[in-house]
């Protein structure tokens, strides 16, 4: 039996669009910061056949399907690598799931849970993988699961081609190289319509879609990183903001459309602009695919952007940090 814990990362450079939507390999190079919370346990156990089971949520058979093709990707990608895993590849697995993600704050909870079962599996199987092989296994069930495997600062390079290790995760820096917080307002939520799987699939029938991997992979993300590397908030809040507002401008202008962002956004990002400007704080936004506002900040702007955020009427507010990223338990 082998127990990990994970959490949800936040992108600032966002994920958007596979080259190859099966294996999920990304179009574009993406970075994130993982958090120190709210976590998901995982564990799991060699088994004949799968069941998967979650203390807090009733599993749909999609959800199961979902394990299905992932622990069958996963043991593909096992079975390519050179050296034979002291213990065998499971056949199937049981799964249980415990977390403490709070559904009404809008924290997509697959990179934590995909990012906690590729560890897990790891555990059962070979001590010896190296994170960026689990990176791969985890990014078989949720492209973004793929960085919550480091702690700190995660992202993913897209490689070339279309083998299912093309595409890998890497720690940019660890938790201790820069202490960021994200300040979480979750506007009362809807039901997600189109999640991001389905979204992926459409990213390409945006006019500007193909720009956006260009500029990203021939510039935006190696900013990003320069950003990360050199704890340059100014420019980190430039190119963060630059690259949210072009995901979801992509997904407004994809084929269906897809509209994550609600008035509510748009009216909590004029009030955090006016406020920044006010008293000059180095705090900035970003949103996934949900209304929820994600406001990055240091220490210096913590309790400020705290207090903003708890004003906000009718919202929920989550206060997090970076985080270890995904460990065995
Ligand atoms: C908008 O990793 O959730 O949050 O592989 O289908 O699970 P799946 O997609 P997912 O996509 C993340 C989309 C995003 C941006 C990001 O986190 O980079």
């Amino acid at each position: 039996m082998s127990t990990a814990r994970s959490t949800p990362n936040i992108a600032l450079i966002k994920y958007w669009g596979n080259r190859n939507d099966k294996l999920r390999l990304c179009a574009n190079n993406n970075v994130a910061m993982t958090l120190n919370t709210p976590s998901v346990d995982v564990t799991v156990e060699h088994a004949d056949t799968l069941s998967v089971t979650s203390k807090n949520k009733e599993m749909t058979d999609r959800d199961i399907a979902r394990f299905e093709n992932t622990l069958q990707l996963i043991k593909n990608y096992l079975s390519t690598l050179p050296n034979p895993n002291p213990n065998p590849i499971p056949n199937s697995l049981s799964v249980e799931i415990d977390s403490a993600i709070p559904s009404a704050i809008g924290l997509a909870s697959s990179s934590a849970v995909f990012s906690a079962f590729a560890k897990a599996i790891s555990g059962l199987v070979d001590a010896d993988l190296t994170d960026e092989q689990i990176s791969i296994m985890a990014r078989l069930g949720s492209g973004s699961a793929a960085r919550s495997i480091f702690g700190g600062y995660g992202a993913i390079r897209i490689g070339d081609g279309e083998s299912i290790d093309s595409a890998v995760g890497f720690q940019v820096a660890d938790e201790n190289h820069w202490k960021l917080h994200d300040i979480v307002i979750a506007p009362s939520l809807e039901e997600k319509k189109v999640g991001s799987t389905e979204g992926h699939a459409g990213a390409w029938s945006s006019p500007d879609y193909e720009q956006r991997v260009k500029d990203i992979n021939e510039h935006r993300f190696d900013e990003c990183v320069s950003a990360l590397e050199n704890k340059d908030f100014e420019k980190l809040q430039a190119v963060a903001e630059t690259d949210a507002m072009n995901m979801h401008h992509c997904m407004q202008t994809q084929d269906p459309p897809l509209q994550y962002l609600n008035d509510e956004t748009y009216r909590i990002l004029d009030e955090l602009k006016a406020l920044r400007e006010a008293e000059h704080l180095p705090v900035f936004y970003t949103m996934d695919g949900g209304p929820t506002v994600h406001l990055f900040c240091e220490d210096s702007a913590r309790e400020a952007i705290a207090a903003f955020a708890h004003s906000q009427e009718g919202c929920k507010v989550f206060e997090a940090s970076v985080g270890p990223g995904a460990h065995l338990v």
